[in-house]
């Protein structure tokens, strides 16, 4: 990440400023981007929000909360120099008045500054807000100006389903193209995803085996070790399947199955993302016994603001098939939920075993397939696993791994996902985040599935906490296909 001031310097407008995911996220890789000297010099924050704080109060807040949440100790001079940049505006979202105000300030700031008129605007708000805010802005010419660039970072849910994502997608493009919509799906900047792209593009050894020829299954795995906590009343109402499967998993499941670019520009990227999507082979409810396991958390309807009769999924599996020729029969197996034994996110490439293996059936020896681990979190790293032989006079097969720890290694310092993402939104690389193309593909495969979970509660079944999910997760496998869950 390198700093480039003239394309970054902006006004950043963060409405939702004393929410969780401000104090959270954008304050600490603020903090970080500022520690790392990459904020451009005429970078300023507005923060909105509903308290009626002084700039002084706001500060106090939101340092509070980086403390808290926070191990690393502060340092006085670096939260000065950001602190510096800060305003403050009390704004409620429907108030017409407050959006004058924030246009005045705006233009206040953007005089003395002598800045460019960039504004990059962040919906740090529960999704009911996110058309109001936009409608507001354009009807108070806040966007839509002569000059600089204007750009909005949104966050998910984008929709809860294809029909209330395409409305949502409209009122959005009243007010802003689509090449200044910013939608975020944070997995998209994690180490190891961006990774997976340099592994195929840069090693002649993988992308030419990486098909149904020789890939017998790939898994994408991300499982976490907390419940919902504090974040219930949300999602209750999404559930696994569009909190993390509609996103997240596809994003992976899309970057993993899609055909190499030449060149990894958001637009090739984009239009090879949404092939896969594209291709996803719709679930029928005769086979969802054979495609899908759901279940919820044991102690998850005593969750604050959880339904006390909640059949929402905090798991799910699914079996994916692609109607695709580099894919045809090869399963890609999904896996999320929550209140699991580890937090722990990979992606799993497993080969065929090799032809004339029966060679070995005489000696009675077990060929492990091999298998190219990618692991996103909590280690970084790429794991191949395959046979050789045990040292000595007798021909006995010996399964090894080579093994890159990449956040191991001392030297490596990886910027936080929301480091990335406000440094590639400044400058406009939409690499990282997904164009609405995409955003409607998965809906429109994934609807069918929620649809289905939501008129069968029956099948939704319950795990302990720590567990390894449901039972029943191992059918989606086929054992005698020598498939399992890793
Ligand atoms: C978010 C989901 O998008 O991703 C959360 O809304 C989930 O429910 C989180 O916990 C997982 O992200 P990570 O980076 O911790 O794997």
């Amino acid at each position: 990440m390198a700093r480039d001031d003239e394309q970054m310097n902006c006004l950043m407008v963060i409405f939702g400023a004393t929410g969780d995911l401000t104090s959270r996220k954008l304050v600490p890789a603020l903090y970080r981007l500022e520690a790392k000297d990459l904020l451009p010099d005429g970078f300023q924050v507005v923060a909105a929000a509903r308290k009626e704080y002084s700039k002084e109060q706001y500060l106090a807040h939101i340092r509070d909360k980086y403390e808290a949440y926070n191990q690393e100790s502060l340092e006085e001079n670096i939260w000065n120099k950001l602190a510096d940049r800060w305003h403050y505006l009390p704004l409620e979202f429907g108030n017409t008045d407050d959006y004058l105000k924030l246009k005045q300030k705006l233009e206040g700031l953007e005089k003395d500054l002598g800045n460019n008129g960039n504004r990059l605007f962040y919906l740090a708000v529960s999704p009911q807000y996110f058309e109001t805010i936009a409608r507001q802005m354009k009807a108070h010419d806040i966007t839509k100006r002569e000059q600089g660039w204007q750009r909005l970072m949104i966050e998910k849910p984008f929709g809860r389903d294809a029909a209330s994502a395409r409305e949502l997608n409209q009122s959005l493009r009243q007010v802003f193209e689509e090449e200044e919509l910013f939608r975020i799906d944070h997995y998209l900047v994690k180490e190891m995803v961006q990774n997976l792209m340099t592994l195929r593009a840069a090693n002649q050894i993988f992308e030419p085996t990486w098909n149904a020829d020789h890939i017998d299954h790939v898994q994408i795995i991300s499982t976490e070790k907390d419940g919902v906590g504090t974040r219930g009343g949300y999602y209750d109402q999404a559930g696994a399947l569009r909190d993390m499967v509609q996103n997240h998993m596809l994003q992976m499941l899309a970057l993993s199955a899609m055909e190499m670019p030449d060149f990894l520009t958001a637009e090739k990227l984009r239009a090879e993302k949404v092939k896969i999507l594209k291709s996803l082979v719709p679930f029928h409810s005769a086979e969802m016994e054979k495609r899908l396991v759901l279940g919820q958390y044991e102690g998850y309807r005593e969750e604050p603001r959880v339904a006390a009769a909640s059949s929402t999924e905090t798991f799910a599996a699914l079996k994916v098939f692609l109607k695709h020729p580099r894919w045809k029969g090869v399963p890609f197996y999904l896996k999320t939920g929550k209140g699991l034994a580890e937090k722990n996110a990979r992606i799993v490439i497993q080969y065929k075993l090799p032809i004339g293996s029966w060679s070995l059936a005489e000696t009675h020896q077990e060929l492990i397939p091999n298998r190219l681990t990618i692991q996103i979190q909590p280690r970084e790293g790429v794991v191949l696993s395959f046979n050789t032989k045990k040292p000595g006079t007798e021909d006995i097969l010996m399964p090894v791994k080579m093994d890159f720890c990449q956040n191991c290694l001392a030297v490596t310092n990886t910027p936080e996902a929301y480091e990335k993402l406000l440094m590639e939104a400044m400058k406009g690389e939409r690499a990282s985040f997904t164009h609405w193309d995409e955003v409607e593909a998965s809906w429109t495969w994934i609807e069918g599935v929620i649809s289905w979970a939501e008129s069968h509660p029956e099948a939704l079944r319950v795990y302990q906490m720590g567990s390894e999910g449901p039972e029943g997760v191992e059918r989606l496998m086929s054992p005698n296909e020598g498939r399992e869950w890793l």
